[in-house]
């Protein structure tokens, strides 16, 4: 019970640091979910074969984990089909056990709040399975298996998409492996996808920003070059316009300081100081 309620806590806090993919907080999630539904199994007496709910705080409320158990020979013989994932059959685990439990998540409305797609949109909850050795459940360990489905694929049913005809084109299918990788995959049928091994998905489509933000930018340097331009011409004619204010105050001024004389020289008016001892002249001598 405290274990439970640390590992409730501790996601809790850490799915506030989570910005991008499956990664080791989405792990130490996963190991709560896991626990929670291997605690649903030994309460149960599990009959093998039988899907069971497990319980889950109050907290994580709109999440829903489920788990089987089965032997590996039912596996081989008739793949299992539960939660919307057809696991085939012929599919053996890895390595190999007598019984495995499967426990299946959906993240329902915290599937935001723990993946992320950069670039695109999730359109529908993050689902997933994980794969267990259920040889002995009272060990205080539980051992991660892997599926080896001899190539064919695990198919992945999304019921509540909304993913329209039109748009399957564009749609990718998010994987997110256990190893924390995220791989983007074709969609060949609307809302199905598929996978070689246990994960967690989605189906994906592109965010319309892109092509909107590159207009804002368009628009936003166009505007920035406009502003310096105008900027710069604002300046430059009011230092003209100040220039020009300074040159004809100083012409004022001269023109009250210094009352010349002024006589005519050719077609000029020249300034004719009382002490200037030789008369201005054109050079080539031509007087009026
Ligand atoms: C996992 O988290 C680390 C930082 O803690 C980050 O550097 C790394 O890229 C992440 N891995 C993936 C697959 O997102
Ligand atoms: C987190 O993941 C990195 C690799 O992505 C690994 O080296 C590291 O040990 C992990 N930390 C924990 C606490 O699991
Ligand atoms: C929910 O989590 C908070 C801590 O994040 C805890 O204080 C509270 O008791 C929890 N409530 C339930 C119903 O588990
Ligand atoms: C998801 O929905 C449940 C109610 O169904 C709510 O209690 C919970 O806070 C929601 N989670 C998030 C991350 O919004
Ligand atoms: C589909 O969505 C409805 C409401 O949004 C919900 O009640 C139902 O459980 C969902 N079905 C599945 C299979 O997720
Ligand atoms: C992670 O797993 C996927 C498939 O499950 C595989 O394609 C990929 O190479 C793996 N990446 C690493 C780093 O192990």
């Amino acid at each position: 019970m405290t274990w439970n309620f640390m590992c409730l806590i501790l996601s809790l806090f850490l799915s506030q640091f989570v910005h991008s993919l499956n990664n080791n907080t989405t792990d130490s999630l996963d190991t709560c979910l896991q626990d929670f539904a291997f605690r649903t199994l030994i309460r149960h007496r599990p009959h093998t074969g039988n899907l069971y709910n497990a319980m889950l705080p109050a907290n994580l409320s709109g999440m829903s984990v489920s788990i089987v158990r089965l032997r590996s020979r039912r596996l081989w013989n008739r793949g299992a089909n539960f939660c919307n994932f057809h696991i085939p059959s012929r599919t053996i685990p890895v390595p190999h056990v007598k019984r495995l439990a499967l426990v299946y998540h959906d993240f329902g409305n915290w599937s935001s709040h723990y993946y992320t797609v950069p670039g695109y949109s999730m359109i529908t909850p993050v689902i997933g399975f994980k794969v267990f050795d259920a040889s002995n459940m009272m060990s205080r360990s539980v051992k991660k298996l892997s599926l080896n489905t001899m190539g064919k694929p695990i198919v992945i049913r999304f019921s509540n998409s909304t993913l329209s005809d039109g748009m399957v084109s564009k749609a990718r299918c998010a994987i997110f492996s256990s190893n924390g990788t995220l791989h983007l995959g074709e969609i060949t049928l609307a809302n199905v996808c598929f996978s070689q091994d246990q994960g967690h998905f989605s189906i994906v489509v592109p965010l319309k920003r892109k092509r909107g933000q590159w207009k804002l930018w368009a628009i936003g340097i166009v505007l920035g070059i406009g502003g310096f331009i105008l900027i710069g011409y604002v300046v430059i004619a009011s230092v003209k316009v100040l220039k020009a204010k300074k040159i004809q105050v100083m012409e004022k001024q001269a023109d009250e300081d210094l009352v010349l004389d002024t006589i005519w020289v050719g077609r000029s008016k020249m300034p004719s100081a009382t002490v200037t001892r030789t008369q201005p002249t054109l050079e080539d001598g031509g007087l009026p």
